[in-house]
């Protein structure tokens, strides 16, 4: 099945051609990250006209990129939530329109999931894993039995783990998104210059919490007493990145181990940073289990991860009715039956 997928949660306008869920034709991104690096952070009213201004543009090249015509186009996968409301709109407004002019079916993907299912376009894992997802609004941990089935083991208290790097980023004065810069400046600077607390590492349970570490960053900055070098801010970002890798890691591992599975999926935005991806790659060889890393271009937001359960559901006759609406707030545990 010839498939047309459609993202407009965030800050990302995309759309992407994908065959029988596995293969990716096109997969074109058009960032927003400049119109709102100057505010620091996603400015929905501005993301949802930046969407309606690119979504044509994209959904075009995504075809072109393909070779593929319109009217090949068999289903489209559109992403339904959970994200900012007025962003969800316009894709999903707009796959809606093309499923019922096309006479075609839509299936309505949740988010988190097309971002677990990411490996699935380059090496796709045997059920059942153990899935790490942590990006700008998530930081879960998922068993995940088969497509459309998920159980939440475990989540953030407060602050996703992309959200912690964003502020800590802002705090730092590097600029907005701030998780990749972190990443690079971590690179030149001593994990463990700075002993930044490892919040909830102790608890018996499968829960996070990255604002403490936040709030630790911000009081360590403010009782330095002399303007702050390049060097020393380069190690206060490996401190910092360190405490987020061990948390992330360990109690992924403890997870993995009580639910006695051997392979691990480490998706969304944040499954791009270098020290994360070395961390578990390590662990990996010593401790028996597979680890499973989308590509970098298939861990930020994308529309091709879609594509794998858009595919699936359409497969499954589980399509979407077209009075189908956006969700802003969506537990992924809820997903999967539209
Ligand atoms: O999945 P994503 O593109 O969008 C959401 O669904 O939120 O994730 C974006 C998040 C941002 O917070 C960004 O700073 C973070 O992923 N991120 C990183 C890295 N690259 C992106 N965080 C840490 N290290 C990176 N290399
Ligand atoms: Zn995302």
């Amino acid at each position: 099945m010839l498939i047309l997928c459609i993202e407009s949660s965030c800050d990302e306008t995309a759309a992407a051609v994908i065959r029988d869920g596995r293969k990716v034709l096109s997969n074109i991104v058009a960032s927003q990250v400049d119109v709102h690096a100057r505010y620091g952070g996603v400015v929905p009213e501005l993301a949802s006209r930046k969407h309606v201004e690119a979504i044509s543009v994209v959904i075009n090249a995504a075809l072109d990129t393909a070779g593929v015509d319109l009217a090949e186009i068999e289903g489209i996968g559109v992403t339904r939530g959970p994200g900012l409301v007025g962003a969800l709109l316009v894709g999903l407004s707009t796959a809606k329109a093309m499923a019922w002019s096309l006479d075609i079916p839509l299936a309505a993907v949740h988010h988190m999931e097309g971002h677990i299912l990411a490996p699935f376009l380059e090496e796709p894992p045997e059920f059942p894993f153990l899935a790490l997802a942590v990006s700008g609004g998530h930081t879960h941990l998922y068993r995940v039995d088969g497509i459309g089935r998920y159980r939440i083991i475990g989540q953030t208290l407060d602050d996703a783990a992309g959200e912690a790097y964003d502020k800590v980023a802002k705090l730092l004065g590097l600029g907005y998104p701030g998780g990749a810069l972190i990443d690079k400046l971590a690179g030149q600077g001593a994990a463990d210059a700075i002993a930044f607390p490892r919040p909830m590492l102790h608890r018996p349970n499968f829960d996070f919490s990255f604002s403490g570490i936040k709030t630790a960053v911000l009081q360590y900055i403010e009782q330095v007493d002399k303007p702050i070098d390049q060097r020393h801010m380069a190690d206060i970002a490996a401190s910092f990145q360190e405490a987020m890798v061990e948390v992330l890691t360990r109690k992924t591992l403890r997870a993995v181990a009580q639910e006695g599975l051997e392979r691990i999926v480490v998706a969304g935005g944040v499954a791009c940073n270098s020290g994360l991806r070395a961390r578990f790659k390590e662990l990996a060889g010593g401790q028996g289990f597979q680890v499973y890393f989308p590509s970098p271009s298939l861990c930020g937001d994308n529309a091709a991860m879609l594509g794998v359960p858009a595919d699936y559901y359409l497969d499954n006759g589980r399509q979407a009715d077209i009075s189908v609406n956006a969700i802003s707030s969506w537990p992924l545990d809820l997903a999967g039956v539209v």
